[in-house]
């Protein structure tokens, strides 16, 4: 069915025009947030990758940059990192203009064969690629790919984790130029197995002291897929994370759990990573599914790929052990204007609006318009869930019309009063529940903007317009 509607975000990264995939790269530098990501400009659809480019000063309003990072002889550019190497231990820059190194990986398109290469900026917007490419070679070894940088408190030096197969390696450096293996981390006996994509490794403050995080998206194998039809097996990729202590080499995962622990519980969320040079912890991830992003209709709007919200991450002890929570960074000043709602129906003035809402008990928010669609988030003692089945256009793929990824839940990590964050951008929907410990990340397509927000329950919002 034709929409007339937009689905163009107002705040949500989007590409200028065609395919996006994951995001790269991102480091904060000189009051401005990079955005590099996965990119053929070509066409709506994922072809020889380049690293488009992106910045923002509050992580709403963002301002493309030419495209950084464009295929070579060594192959297309895939996912990887980007470090602000302030003490010049590469030598490309000096103490006064530090570089901006890129750490991606190089894919054969013919052969298939990954391996890591960088190039370096002094401007942050124009990249050197480096001469003595690649810098972690590799002899055949399938699936080798996606270098994120981090600092490396034990060592002093550089680390950085990326994927081999179904593990994960890591290597550190002192130069950023000469690297060595340290140790792996075999993802499969500690969680759901698969081949590994995009890994990141971070410390976070808890109130027990410093302890690590290991994040890693996963292709799971077709016959683990859509068994239980749970959470983690619905879909063919995933995202899932690990809590525990890095001892300078490797990842240690000290805090096991029995399910495999999710940083979002909907169908959009996929190569989430945090920006380098930040005290914080903040992760941006691409909010579409490999399942069903090459068909999203979107593409009628001029674009296919969107990404989420900033979110800053924090670890938090709960019944269950130690848990990500997150909360959108850089809606504060949205949010300074926000109308409270009333129980009942009340009208929307734009498709791209908030809420921020106190739940002390049970009850439902729905966004509807006069064709009859609707979402519903729903909050029971038992679970959230977030339910967009009769949300829009959905019959252009078979994947996203399963009940399985229309019906996306998970079960309360609260049990007392809670407060839940909800922004909604055209096309997409991010659901903080929980405060924040259970995030959901859907793709919505409404064939014209939802035009009323129902509130019902015990459930106290106030609304918030994002444009
Ligand atoms: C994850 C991924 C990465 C790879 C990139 C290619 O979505 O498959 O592993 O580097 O996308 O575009």
């Amino acid at each position: 069915m034709q929409t007339k509607n937009n689905y163009r975000p107002v705040v949500h990264f989007t590409p200028p025009a065609n395919w996006m995939n994951d995001p790269n790269g991102m480091v904060y530098a000189n009051g401005r947030y990079h955005l590099f990501y996965q990119y053929y400009p070509a066409a709506p659809y994922w072809g020889p990758m380049h690293w488009g480019h992106a910045v923002t000063r509050d992580l709403l309003r963002w301002e493309h940059l030419p495209t950084a990072l464009y295929p070579d002889e060594l192959g297309c550019i895939f996912s990887g990192s980007c470090v602000l190497d302030k003490e010049n231990l590469s030598g490309f820059g000096s103490l006064e203009n530090p570089p901006m190194i890129a750490v991606y990986t190089s894919h054969n398109t013919t052969t298939h064969l990954e391996q890591q290469s960088i190039a370096y900026s002094l401007d942050y917007e124009h990249f050197e690629k480096y001469y003595g490419n690649p810098i972690i070679a590799n002899e055949g070894q399938p699936d080798f790919r996606d270098p994120k940088v981090f600092w490396n408190p034990i060592k002093q030096c550089y680390s950085l984790v990326l994927a081999a197969g179904k593990n994960v390696e890591f290597y550190s450096s002192r130069n950023l130029k000469d690297w060595e293996k340290t140790g792996e981390f075999q993802a499969g006996i500690h969680g759901l197995g698969g081949i590994c994509e995009c890994p990141d490794c971070f410390p976070l403050q808890t109130e027990d002291g410093e302890k690590w995080v290991l994040i890693i998206s996963m292709i799971l194998p077709p016959e683990e897929t859509g068994k239980e039809n749970n959470a983690f097996d619905r879909m063919s990729h995933i995202t899932q994370y690990y809590v525990g202590s890095f001892d300078g080499n490797t990842f240690i995962d000290t805090e096991k759990s029995d399910i495999p622990l999710l940083p979002d519980f909907g169908t959009d969320n996929y190569a989430a990573v945090t920006f380098q040079n930040l005290d914080e912890k903040v992760m941006i991830g691409w909010a579409d599914n490999w399942d069903y992003a090459a068909q999203a209709p979107t593409a009628e709007s001029g674009f296919r790929g969107k990404m989420t919200l900033a979110r800053e991450m924090k670890l938090v002890k709960t019944e269950q052990g130690y848990r990500l929570s997150f909360s959108f960074k850089g809606t504060e000043a949205l949010e300074a204007v926000s109308f409270p709602l009333t129980q009942g129906d009340n009208r929307l003035h734009s498709d791209s609006f908030g809420l921020k809402a106190a739940v002390n008990g049970t009850g439902k928010i729905v966004f509807r318009n006069s064709s009859g669609e609707f979402v519903e988030i729903t909050v029971t003692e038992e679970e959230i869930t977030v339910d967009r089945r009769h949300a829009g256009q959905s019959s252009f793929q078979q994947d996203y019309e399963k009940e399985s990824y229309g019906l996306n839940r998970a079960p309360r990590q609260l049990r007392d009063s809670s407060e839940i964050e909800i922004i909604f951008d055209k096309c997409i929907l991010e659901v903080l529940a929980d405060n924040g410990l259970t995030p959901f990340t859907v793709s919505v397509f409404p064939l014209q903007p939802y035009e009323k927000i129902g509130v019902t329950g015990d459930i106290q919002a106030k609304l918030f317009y994002l444009c």
